[in-house]
């Protein structure tokens, strides 16, 4: 939620920031402002829209003079997206201005303090209440202020600070929230996410909660929160400018899409060697595993319907009790856990709000944490007890693809590893397994060569008013996803149900044209499918099956229209089904003109709660 980018070296700073804006947009885009120290004092320019409204005002940041400034791009939790709600925000006395990303618990009751005293306040925004506490606590010395003022803010931020008296320094400092900083020749940066620095710098260091960054022009120093200095060591981020542009592609998503297959490639082929699968780095002892005694899959939206998987991947290879939980409802519903717990959580962006806070309840209560992540160093990836990367690079598209895939494939090893630890499958099916593994990549990219198929089949189906899928078993779980695709991004309404539910009750929803999408690639549940097709179509339903070639015949008796995927494994048989059903949510929305990438109300990073 909410993307900052902070500049301070020899460019003129309003077109690097808006530059590293654009490329944070997915965090956000309901408004977009900078603040830029133009000589004479801090200038503020921001309007309510899309980052291209602040663009056109500032003629791409010509207008706007000065080396020093913080910029930010909104999605927003605390007054609606208007041009005073829009940051950054500015203290009474024009003294600080502040980016913020995160949620500051008890801004009402510090706003009524600060009110008390005679600050008047502007916006309905929490983060104003920070601008406010800095001038307020001010004395002459800004780090000061910073350290007394996050010493009475409760919640989550990331901030990005300037101020008119120190016309040569940017401040950054956060808690639950990322934010990183960018280290340059002469330059320096902060970003709530690396790729809004990928053309300046791919040299880095994060900060650690309450840590604070002071850029100079030609350094940054570190402090914790009591001020005292300290050493950060710089990383290398691997990925590259291209990977978090577009590429040629029309939109993110499609790119994105596209790299699956190599993103498939890059994650499972580094962990099977020599016939076995490798976890390099995996404190999890088999000792461990052998004592398990329950295993909680916690995550978040798309994060979530990969966790939908995972249970029939974990019961079928490992006979052992698998709960697959929200985030946001795990963590309030005082589930129980003790050291025999493994909790794997799923994340994308390692920074998910919910998913945090259940990984922290899960450490509270003792159980052992594997974290399955996509961004190198996020919280959740630090804080887990082990983490296993997706290798996805930057997925930049809010509608999340190669993420799931990945975090589908991770999924399948951990089960494969757990079951390879415990003997509880014999070698030869271990073998077959990992085969099957291996060749998911060349799989994903045959499926998607089809993709004309499906651009026909979306011209014909844009206009649905709703659209259902059904499935059993993992094809359930994969019409979840499929279902989420679609509506997050064409805005047609739909729904995912397990296909023997439908007659208790939503069945009543089908009338005559009503489109259904049945998946059906499970071998074992497919004469059941067929009954529930034939139940549908009764009812006047338009139903395409997706299911694999062996049973496309079967499937054409009953089916208005079919699409085939490679034939693999049942439990992995998502990550094909899945494939075709990313590119009709592409192509509806396309067709409907949706702003695929940026889809309304929706930001990439859910980091409030
Ligand atoms: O970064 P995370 O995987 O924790 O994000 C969880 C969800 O917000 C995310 O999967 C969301 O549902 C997708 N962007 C939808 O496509």
């Amino acid at each position: 939620m909410c993307g900052i980018v902070g500049y301070i070296g020899e460019e003129q700073a309003a077109p690097v920031l808006l530059e590293g804006l654009k490329r944070l947009e997915y965090r956000g885009y309901d408004s977009a402002g900078v603040a830029v120290y133009t000589g004479s004092g801090v200038q503020v320019v921001k309007s309510k829209g899309r980052l291209s409204v602040l663009e056109g005002i500032l003629h791409e940041g010509e207008d706007l003079p000065g080396r020093v400034g913080i910029g930010h791009t909104r999605w927003a939790t605390h007054g609606a997206p208007s041009d005073v709600n829009s940051h950054p925000q500015v203290s009474d006395g024009g003294l600080f201005a502040v980016v913020h990303n995160g949620i500051i618990e008890n801004y009402l009751e510090l706003k009524n303090h600060l009110k008390r005293r005679g600050v008047a306040f502007a916006s309905d925004t929490d983060t104003e209440v920070v601008a406010q506490l800095l001038e307020y606590y001010y004395q002459g010395d800004v780090l000061d202020a910073i350290r007394q003022a996050i010493q009475r803010v409760e919640g989550s931020y990331a901030l990005g600070v300037i101020c008119a008296h120190c016309p040569e320094k940017v401040f950054a400092v956060r808690k639950d929230s990322p934010l990183i900083v960018g280290l340059g020749q002469g330059e320096n940066f902060i970003a709530s996410d690396v790729t809004a620095v990928l053309s300046h710098t791919r040299t880095i260091c994060r900060l650690n909660d309450q840590e604070i960054a002071v850029l100079e022009q030609d350094g940054v120093r570190f402090y914790d929160r009591d001020l005292e200095p300290i050493e950060k060591t710089p990383e290398q981020v691997e990925w590259d400018v291209a990977a978090a542009e577009k590429s040629g592609y029309e939109h993110f998503m499609l790119k994105e899409i596209f790299e699956q297959p190599e993103a498939l490639r890059k994650t499972i082929s580094p962990r099977i060697r020599d016939g076995r699968v490798s976890l390099d780095g995996i404190s999890l002892t088999r000792e461990q595993i052998e004592g398990l005694s329950r295993v909680y899959i916690v995550a978040c939206g798309t994060s979530y319907h990969v966790g939908a998987v995972a249970k029939y991947a974990f019961e079928k290879l490992l006979r052992l009790p698998i709960e697959t939980d929200v985030a946001s409802e795990f963590r309030y519903r005082d589930p129980v856990m003790d050291e025999r717990s493994l909790v794997i959580i799923i994340s994308q962006s390692g920074e998910t709000a919910d998913t945090l806070a259940a990984l922290r309840e899960a450490k509270r209560q003792g159980a052992r944490t594997l974290a399955i992540v996509n961004v190198v160093g996020s919280t959740i990836a630090n804080e887990a007890d082990d983490v296993l990367y997706t290798w996805a690079g930057p997925e930049i598209a809010v509608a999340s693809t190669k993420a799931y895939s990945t975090q589908l494939a991770v999924v399948y090893l951990i089960a494969l590893y757990m079951a390879q630890e415990l003997e509880a499958l014999p070698p030869q099916e271990l073998k077959a397994s990992l085969k099957a593994l291996e060749a998911l990549p060349d799989q994903a990219e045959q499926c998607l060569s089809h993709k004309e198929t499906i651009q026909y089949f979306a011209s014909q189906y844009f206009n649905a008013k709703d659209i259902y899928f059904i499935g059993r078993n993992v094809d359930y779980a994969a019409s979840l996803e499929a279902s989420l695709k679609l509506k997050e991004i064409s805005y047609i309404h739909s729904e995912a149900y397990t296909a023997g539910e439908l007659k208790h009750g939503p069945i009543s929803l089908i009338e005559e044209g009503t489109l259904v999408v049945a998946i059906c690639t499970c071998r074992r549940l497919f004469d059941k499918m067929m009954s529930n097709i034939r139940e549908v179509k009764a009812r006047g339903a338009v139903v395409l099956g997706i299911t694999t070639e062996d049973l496309r015949e079967r499937l054409a008796q009953e089916t208005d229209c079919q699409f085939c995927v490679p034939a693999t494994l049942d439990f992995m048989l998502p990550s094909m089904s899945i494939l075709p059903l990313q590119l009709f949510a592409y192509y509806a929305a396309g067709m409907k003109g949706c702003d695929i990438d940026k889809p309304r109300n929706l930001a990439k990073s859910v980091t409030v709660e």
